[in-house]
C-alpha cells in the first residue's frame, strides 16, 4: 500500500486531504531536523512585537498556530516582515500596540488567544477576539476573572467564561495581588506575566491552585528575561514584577527546535529499533517536553544525548516496559506515551492530566477511543487514562502471517497531536489511515514527510564507476515499486551547473554557490534546460568526481539525499549511500566490478550510442576516477559496515538484479517487499 503524500510546502496553503494511509511499517532509523518550538516561537513573535527595537527571529516555526499570531500582530500595528527561510523581522512598538481596535481571528492557537488577550486588555483599545468553535468551548474564564481584578474591561460575547471576547479601554488598578487560578492552564498565567510589565507599574500575582504544566511558565519567564524583564518568583504560587521594567529588544534570537514534535520521532525509534535522531534541542533545551526522554528511559529505550540533539533506540532487551506516571510536567509528549502504551508489556496508566479535557479537542476521550481501535483497554478518567495493550501485541517486525490487510482508521478531531501520534500505530505491523492528517499544519506541516524520512525502508547500493550499479537499482526499484534516488546526478548536475556559471571546479565556495534549485526528478531540468543527457557526457563525470570532494557540496547535498527517502521505500545508489547518507539503511550493498570488465562494458556502451571510444584510455580515466573517489577526505568510496559485496565481473544485468534482491528478501521484513514485488 503506498501513502498518500502531503503536499505541505512552507507558505503554501493548507491542502485539503482526506486521509493518509501509512503502511505497515518495520523499523524506524534517521535523522529528523526538527521545526522551530511552537510555544517559544508565539512568545517570542508576541514579546518582540512589544519590544522597544528591532527583533530578527531566525528558525521560526511556519505553522497555522504562528502564522495566525503573526497576523494578528500585523492587525495591531507590530511591523512583522519575513526576512529569509523560517525568519522574520519584527519591528516593536515599545509597549503597547499603537492600533486602538480590530477584529482578530485566532484559529484554535490558545498560545496566541490567551495572551493576547491580557496584552489587548491593557493596550486601551476597542478589540474582538474570536476562533474556531472549539476555541469558543476552551475556557478563558479564570484569565478574564484576574484581568477584570485590575480594572480591565474584558466581555463575554458569547457563552459565559468562554470567547469570543470582546476588550474596551479601562482604567487599570494594580494595587492587589491579581488572584488566578493555575489548574486548568498554565497559559492563563503566561498570559498575565507577559502583559503586565505593559503597564509600567509593580504587579504581583498569586497563583490560588496547584500549577500545571509548570515548565511552560519556566518558558516564559526564561523569554520575558532576554526581553529584559524580570519576574521575582516565589515557589509557583507567588510572581512579583517590579516596577519601571520594559521590553527590549535583544536583537537577533534563535528558536530552539520543537521538542513536543520531537516526541514522535524519539517514540518512533525506541518502538521502531532506531536509532533516531532530532535535531534542534538538546540538554540545552529549555523546553519542558524534553522530560519526555525521562519517560522513554522509565520504559528501557536507550537515549543518547547532546547539547543539540537527542537520540533513541529501542530497549536492549527489545520490549518496552509498562509504566504508571504523573505526566502533569509534559502534558503534550504525555499522549505520544498513551500510543507507545500500545506496544508496552502491561498496563501503562498516565496520570494528572486533565487538561487534556480542554485542549483542541477532549484529548482523554479521543485518545480512549482511537486506541480502542488497536484492540487495547483502556480505561478513561477524569484525569487519568490507563491502557492495556492487545492481547496479541503489536511489534514492528513481523511474523508471516501477519495482517497486512487489516486497516485501523484513525479520527484526529481537528487535532494535530492525534495525527502525529498515531502514525506511531503503523509500527505495530499493521497499515493506519489517518482521517484529516492535514491538521498537522497547526504546529508541524511537514510532519508526515519527516516521519517518511525514517520509517521508509531503504536500500542502499554502492560501487565505482560504472559497475553497473544505476542500472541493477533502478530496476530492484521498479520491481519494488520503490522510489529511485541516483545521487551521481546530483554532482553531475553540480559540476555542469559550475561549468556553465564558469565556476573553477575546485572553486568549494563557488562550486556550492552554484548548486541547482531544482531537484532532479524524472528529467533532469537545469535553470528550465533539459540536462538529462547532458550530464551523462564523460567529461560532466570527470567533474562530478572533482566537485564531489568538496566538502560544502557534500553538505548542501546531504540533506537534498535524504529527502528522497519517502514510502513506500527508495532505492539509493552512489558512493556513500550506506556510509553517510543513510547509515541506517536496512539493506546495504555494495555493487563492483573489475576495472576491466567496467572498462569494457563502458566501452561497449559507447560504440552503441555511436560515440568515439578508446579502450586503454577509458580504463585510465577509471582507474584515476576510482583513486580519486576513494582517495578523498569526506565520504570516501569504500564498502561500509554491514554492506554485502556483489562482484558483478561475471554476472549478467538479469543476475545482478537477482544477487541484490536476493539480498532485500533476506535482509527486509516481509511486509516490506511481499505484495510489492511485481
Ligand atoms: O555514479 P556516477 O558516475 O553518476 O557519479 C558521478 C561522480 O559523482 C562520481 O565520480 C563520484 C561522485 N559521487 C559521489 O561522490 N557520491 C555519490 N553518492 C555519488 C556520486
Amino acid at each position: 500500500m503506498r501513502a498518500v503524500l502531503l503536499s505541505s510546502f512552507p507558505f503554501f496553503p493548507r491542502v485539503a486531504m482526506t486521509f493518509l494511509d501509512l503502511p505497515a511499517l518495520g523499523r524506524a532509523a534517521g535523522c529528523v531536523r526538527l521545526p522551530g518550538s511552537k510555544s517559544i516561537s508565539n512568545r517570542m513573535l508576541l514579546l518582540a512585537a512589544l519590544a522597544e527595537g528591532v527583533t530578527e527571529i531566525r528558525d521560526l516555526l511556519d505553522s497555522d498556530d504562528t502564522r495566525v499570531m503573526i497576523a494578528a500582530l500585523q492587525k495591531v500595528g507590530a511591523g512583522v516582515t519575513a526576512c529569509g527561510m523560517n525568519s522574520v523581522r519584527v519591528t516593536g512598538c515599545g509597549g503597547v500596540f499603537p492600533v486602538k481596535q480590530g477584529e482578530l481571528f485566532l484559529g484554535n492557537a490558545g498560545t496566541a488567544f490567551r495572551p493576547l488577550t491580557a496584552v489587548l486588555a491593557l493596550c486601551g483599545g476597542y478589540y474582538r477576539l474570536s476562533g474556531v468553535p472549539r476555541m469558543h468551548e476552551r475556557p478563558i474564564g479564570d484569565l478574564v476573572d484576574g484581568l477584570r481584578q485590575i480594572g480591565a474591561d474584558v466581555r463575554y460575547s458569547g457563552n459565559q467564561g468562554f470567547p469570543p471576547l470582546d476588550i474596551f479601554p479601562a482604567t487599570l488598578n494594580l494595587a492587589t495581588p491579581i488572584r488566578v487560578r493555575g489548574d486548568v492552564s498554565s497559559q492563563f498565567l503566561t498570559a498575565l506575566l507577559m502583559a503586565l510589565p505593559l503597564t509600567g507599574e509593580a504587579a504581583t500575582i498569586e497563583v490560588t491552585t496547584e500549577l500545571i504544566s509548570k515548565p511552560y511558565i519556566e518558558i516564559t519567564l526564561n523569554l520575558m528575561a532576554r526581553f529584559g524583564v524580570t519576574v521575582r518568583r516565589e515557589g509557583w504560587q507567588h510572581f512579583a514584577i517590579a516596577a519601571g521594567q520594559r521590553y527590549r529588544s535583544p536583537g537577533l534570537v534563535h528558536i530552539e527546535g520543537d521538542a513536543s514534535g520531537a516526541s514522535y520521532f524519539l517514540a518512533a525509534g525506541a518502538i521502531g529499533g532506531g536509532p533516531v535522531r532530532v535535531e534542534g534541542v538538546g540538554r540545552g533545551s529549555i523546553q519542558g517536553d524534553v522530560r519526555f526522554v525521562e519517560a522513554l528511559t522509565a520504559m528501557g529505550a536507550q537515549i543518547e544525548m547532546g547539547d543539540n540533539f537527542i537520540e533513541a533506540r529501542a530497549p536492549a532487551s527489545g520490549k518496552l516496559k509498562a509504566f504508571d506516571l504523573d505526566l502533569n510536567h509534559i502534558p503534550d509528549a504525555a499522549m505520544t506515551l498513551a500510543v507507545m502504551a500500545l506496544f508496552a508489556d502491561g498496563c501503562c496508566t498516565l496520570r494528572n492530566i486533565a487538561s487534556w479535557r480542554v485542549k483542541e479537542t477532549d484529548r482523554i476521550a479521543a485518545m480512549a477511543t482511537e486506541l480502542r481501535k488497536f484492540g487495547a483497554t483502556v480505561e478513561e478518567g477524569a484525569d487519568y487514562l490507563g491502557v492495556t495493550p492487545p492481547a496479541v501485541s503489536l511489534a514492528p517486525t513481523f511474523s508471516d502471517n501477519a495482517t497486512i490487510d487489516t486497516l485501523a482508521t484513525i479520527d484526529t478531531y481537528d487535532d494535530h497531536r492525534m495525527a502525529m501520534c498515531f502514525s506511531l500505530a503503523a509500527l505495530g505491523g499493521m497499515p493506519v489511515r489517518i482521517n484529516d492528517p492535514g491538521c498537522v499544519a497547526k504546529t508541524f506541516p511537514e510532519y508526515f514527510m519527516a516521519f517518511e524520512q525514517i520509517v521508509a525502508p531503504v536500500i542502499a547500493i554502492d560501487g565505482p564507476s560504472a559497475s553497473g550499479k544505476g542500472t541493477v537499482a533502478q530496476r530492484v526499484a521498479a520491481a519494488l515499486g520503490f522510489h529511485f534516488l541516483d545521487s551521481g546526478a546530483l554532482y553531475r548536475l553540480t559540476a555542469l551547473a559550475a561549468t556553465r556559471a564558469g565556476v573553477a571546479l575546485d572553486d568549494e565556495a563557488a562550486v556550492a554557490a552554484a548548486l541547482p534549485a531544482e531537484f532532479p526528478g524524472e528529467r533532469i531540468l537545469l535553470a528550465g534546460d533539459d540536462v538529462t543527457e547532458a550530464i551523462r557526457a564523460e567529461a560532466i563525470g570527470v567533474g562530478a568526481s572533482k566537485v564531489a570532494a568538496l566538502p560544502a557540496v557534500r553538505t548542501a547535498l546531504l540533506e537534498r539525499q535524504r529527502t528522497y527517502r519517502r514510502l513506500p521505500g527508495l532505492v539509493a545508489d552512489g558512493r556513500d549511500m550506506a556510509s553517510v547518507v543513510f547509515p541506517e539503511a536496512p539493506v546495504k550493498v555494495f555493487l563492483t566490478a573489475s576495472a576491466a570488465a567496467r572498462a569494457e562494458r563502458r566501452y561497449k556502451q559507447l560504440i552503441e550510442k555511436g560515440m568515439p571510444a578508446n579502450m586503454p584510455t577509458l580504463l585510465q580515466d577509471l582507474r584515476e576516477r576510482d583513486a580519486r573517489d576513494a582517495a578523498r577526505s569526506v565520504a570516501p568510496l569504500k564498502q561500509a559496515e554491514g554492506a554485502e559485496l556483489v562482484d558483478t565481473t561475471p554476472l549478467g544485468i538479469e543476475e545482478s538484479v537477482a544477487a541484490v534482491m536476493d539480498i532485500v528478501r533476506r535482509k527486509l521484513p516481509r511486509q516490506e517487499w511481499q505484495g510489492l514485488v511485481t
